[in-house]
Parts: structure tokens; C-alpha cells; sequence
């Protein structure tokens, strides 16, 4: 992988989006006729929802598209949680099950239903060793690299402005005390398929908080937990673009609450990420743990919110566990009253307003000697994340000092280097040079804004600096 020059550390565009965010939950709140308080005791919330939105966080589950015709199920989904995550709807063999052929039907009915009723909608998942529809299970190497980036790319730029959050690699580690990456044939392809995956995220929904999210990540001793957690701090390190992880926490089957959860999700947030309690279900759904969980998250300021796997215990993958809030009627269980409870006791938490504790480094790059080339209204920056026989390109325009209504962008190509495949630009240009496009949304920027577009190419990467001339 070859950054040229580095791009700005970890998505300049997500502190905003982060603030849009907490006022979004509370305002998604407030259209859902809460009223929303930053005095809880004051006045406790009756609702899941209602109770986290207090301290800017939601409360969540995962939507089969199937039960969206249960109305015991959608009443309770209705008035209880203020997000949402498709269980299967959007895995690769649902969203594209022939390749170049995508299917957003289900998972376009589970994203209608939250969003028209205020809820925030996680997208689960982009790449995965798992769920993969058989097209893609009997890929390798360069094919495989060139087809997951082409899914990442078509499906986050479909759903673009409708999901909040992307769990963009799903369960990439290894359980047990090995720390290695978990053998698959996307790990197969090189060892930069992770961070090629988020590149292509980011280029193709440059506002989507992009997550890292996996299971049995939740002990803070756990060879995994480290693993995963040193991926983040290069990551963050290098400027790869990575707003969040994800801790699906499924205490169900062999694993148990650990004691020293709230260090795990401290210590990832001290990487500067958001962290995000994905996929929670806990083993016959004892009280305690569940409010454990909850008091975890409410202590930590960048933890934004809690999605349990499913509403009443019949709707879990594992049933067999009553691992839910609401029993198979419908009926709140002890473990609903808990949670509710913690939420509204637990109190605000004051929004952070200092940056990440560790802030990311910035990476190596070399002071320009002369003017950025172009007519100086606008400089442009690319980063390259490449592999043998192809690359993904994402390049960040941004305005010099005062606004401009529309860009062109000039990149020099080595011979033989051919551009396949370009999001927000439109490209033109010749073996050789190539030139971008701004589209209809993303042409005017304010002074110092910035945007990206990305492409995809085979061939050897571009290594020279692009030029950006404004309208
Ligand atoms: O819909 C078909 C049905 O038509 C068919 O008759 C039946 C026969 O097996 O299968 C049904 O599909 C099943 C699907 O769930 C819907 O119920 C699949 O076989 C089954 O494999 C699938 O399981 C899902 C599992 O991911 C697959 O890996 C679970 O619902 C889902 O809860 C689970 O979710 C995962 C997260 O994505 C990642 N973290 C772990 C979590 C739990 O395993």
C-alpha cells in the first residue's frame, strides 16, 4: 500500500458527522414525541429509545424483513428502539447474489420502514468470509480483491445518505490466543484487504461512519480483543479511514459478560474511533449483565449506542437461550425493566468536545516545494491502496480560499494503466492522463471544503501529484 501524497488523517468529514449525529438522535427523539430531557431523573423515559436518546445515544435491534408482517413484532419495534440493523438483508449473498447483480428489495423494506419513522439504520455488512453467495465463495486472488471492492463500492453507494453506520469488515480475527488474522479467502487475497475495504467505503460514502465489527472482542485480556485493537491503532495511525468499532457482545453460548468490559470499550475509544454495542444478546437474559452492559456504555462518552440481536426471545438465532428483552408474547422481561432502568439513571453524558485522547498521527508526507499544480482555487490529494494487477484511488479536492461552483482534477497514469470504475466524478481522458469530473452534488465547495471521489484501475497505481483547476 502506498499513500501519495498521505490523505488527511482518519475522515476530516466524520467530526462533523459525528456532531450530526448527536443531534440527530436527539431531534429523530423529538419527531418521535419524546420529550427529550437532560435531566432524567426528572422525568424517566418509558421507552428504550426514548431512555438512551437522553444522553444522545439510541437504542436498537436487528429486523428480519420477514416479520416486518408481524404486527406483534413491528408494534414493539415501533415504539421501542430508535435503530436498527438488518439481520441478513444486507450480507453479500442477499445484496448481490449473482455477481454484478444486486438485490436491495429486503433490505430496502427494513431501511424504509426505520428511516420513515425516525430510526437510524446500521448497514451489516459489507465484507465478510461469511454469507457469501457461491459466485464469490469460489474466487481468489486478484478476481476476488476486484469483485469485494466492486460490492463494497455498489452497495455503500446505493444505500449513501440512508445508513449511518457501516459495519464495513465483519469478524476478520481468529479466536484463541494465536492474535492472527482468521484464515479466509478474503485474508487469501493479501493482508490489506481490511483497509482496502474501508477505503472503498469511504470513497463511496464519504459521510457513513465507517465500523470494524466482531465478536469475543469484549474481554480486554483476549488475544482477539488486542489483535483487533492493534489493527485499529495502525489503522488510525496510517490515515485509513475508520470511525468506529463494533463489539457484537453475544454472551451467549460459551461466552459470559467479562468483568472488564468497560475497559475494552474506554480503551478503544482512546484510539480516537467511536464504539458501538453491535449485536448484544446475553444467555437466558439475567438482569445484572444486562445492566452491566448498559451502565459499560453510558460511562463511556464515545460508546453511542446498544442494538440487541432481535425483540423477543423467538425472534434470536439462538432461541434456545431466551437471550432477548421481550419473551416470545411480547412481554417485557426482567432484563427490559433493568435496562430501561439503568438508562434513565444512568444519566447524560456530556457529548465530548475535546478531540480523540490519542490523536491520529498524521502520516509521512513531504511539504510541497512548489504551488500544488492548477489554477490554485483547489488542491487535490490522492491515496492508493493497491495490489498486484490493481488499485483503488481515492482522491479529496479541497477549495483553497474562497468557494468554487465545480472541479476538474488531472492525474497522470503509468502505461498501460486503465481506469475500470469511478464514484462521484465522472471521468474522461486517455491512456496515460486522466481527468475527473465533479457531478451534479458535490461541484460547489465552500472555502476550505473538502470532498472525494474514488476510482478503481488496473494496472500499475498513479504515483504522481493531481492537479485540481475550479470553475
Ligand atoms: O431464509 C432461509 C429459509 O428460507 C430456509 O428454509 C432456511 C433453511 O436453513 O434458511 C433460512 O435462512 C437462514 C437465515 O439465517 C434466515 O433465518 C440461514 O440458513 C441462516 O444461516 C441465517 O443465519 C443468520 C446467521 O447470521 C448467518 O451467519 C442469522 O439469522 C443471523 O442472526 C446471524 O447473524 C450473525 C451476524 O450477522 C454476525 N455476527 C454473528 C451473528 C449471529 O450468528
Amino acid at each position: 500500500m502506498s499513500h501519495v501524497p498521505a490523505r488527511a488523517p482518519a475522515r476530516s468529514t466524520s467530526r462533523a458527522r459525528l456532531r450530526a449525529v448527536l443531534v440527530g438522535a436527539v431531534a429523530g427523539a423529538a419527531a418521535l414525541g419524546v420529550t427529550v430531557t437532560m435531566t432524567p431523573s426528572a422525568s424517566a423515559a418509558t421507552t428504550l429509545g426514548a431512555s438512551a436518546a437522553q444522553s444522545g445515544r439510541y437504542f436498537g435491534t436487528a429486523v428480519a424483513a420477514q416479520r416486518l408482517n408481524d404486527s406483534a413484532y413491528t408494534t414493539i419495534l415501533n415504539r421501542e428502539f430508535n435503530q436498527v440493523t438488518p439481520e441478513n438483508e444486507m450480507k453479500i449473498d442477499a445484496t448481490e447474489p449473482q455477481q454484478g447483480v444486486f438485490r436491495y428489495g429486503d433490505a430496502e423494506r427494513i431501511v424504509q420502514h426505520a428511516r420513515s419513522r425516525g430510526m437510524k439504520v446500521r448497514g451489516h455488512t459489507l465484507a465478510w468470509h461469511s454469507q457469501q453467495p457461491e459466485w464469490m465463495r469460489n474466487m481468489s486472488g486478484t478476481a476476488l480483491r476486484n469483485a469485494m471492492l466492486n460490492h463494497v463500492t455498489q452497495v455503500a453507494r446505493h444505500f449513501r445518505g440512508q445508513v449511518e453506520w457501516w459495519d464495513v469488515v465483519n469478524e476478520a480475527f481468529a479466536d484463541g490466543p494465536s492474535g492472527a488474522r482468521r484464515d479466509s479467502n478474503l485474508q487469501r487475497t493479501g493482508n490489506d484487504w481490511i483497509e482496502a475495504a474501508f477505503r472503498a467505503a469511504d470513497a463511496a460514502d464519504p459521510d457513513a461512519q465507517l465500523c470494524y465489527n466482531d465478536y469475543n472482542i469484549d474481554n480486554w485480556n483476549d488475544a482477539k480483543t488486542q489483535a483487533v485493537y492493534r489493527m485499529v491503532q495502525d489503522f488510525r495511525s496510517r490515515g485509513v479511514p475508520i470511525d468506529c468499532v463494533g463489539l457484537q457482545s453475544h454472551f451467549t453460548g460459551g461466552s459470559n459478560y467479562p468483568s472488564n468490559y468497560r475497559t475494552t470499550l474506554s480503551s478503544f475509544a482512546a484510539l480516537g474511533v467511536d464504539v458501538h454495542i453491535t449485536e448484544l444478546d446475553i444467555r437466558n437474559a439475567p438482569a445484572d449483565a444486562y445492566r452491566n452492559v448498559v451502565n459499560d456504555c453510558l460511562a463511556v462518552p464515545r460508546c453511542k449506542g446498544i442494538t440487541v440481536w432481535g425483540i423477543r426471545d423467538s425472534d434470536s438465532w439462538r432461541s434456545g437461550e431466551s437471550p432477548l428483552l421481550f419473551d416470545g408474547s411480547g412481554n417485557k422481561k426482567a432484563a427490559y425493566q433493568a435496562v430501561l432502568a439503568a438508562l434513565n439513571n444512568g444519566g447524560p453524558t456530556t457529548p465530548p468536545t475535546t478531540p480523540p485522547t490519542t490523536p491520529p498521527s498524521t502520516p509521512p508526507s513531504t511539504p510541497p516545494s512548489s504551488p500544488p499544480p492548477g489554477n490554485a482555487r483547489c488542491t487535490a490529494s490522492v491515496s492508493v491502496d493497491s495490489w498486484t494487477g490493481g488499485f483503488v484511488a481515492t482522491v479529496r479536492v479541497t477549495a483553497g480560499s474562497t468557494a468554487i461552483t465545480g472541479w476538474n482534477v488531472g492525474l497522470a497514469l503509468p502505461a498501460g494503466t486503465g481506469v475500470t470504475n469511478t464514484w462521484n466524478a465522472q471521468h474522461s481522458g486517455t491512456s496515460g492522463a486522466a481527468t475527473f469530473r465533479n457531478v451534479s452534488y458535490n461541484g460547489n465547495l465552500g472555502a476550505g471544503a473538502s470532498t472525494s471521489f474514488g476510482f478503481q484501475g488496473t494496472g500499475a497505481p498513479p504515483s504522481a501529484t493531481p492537479s485540481c483547476t475550479a470553475n
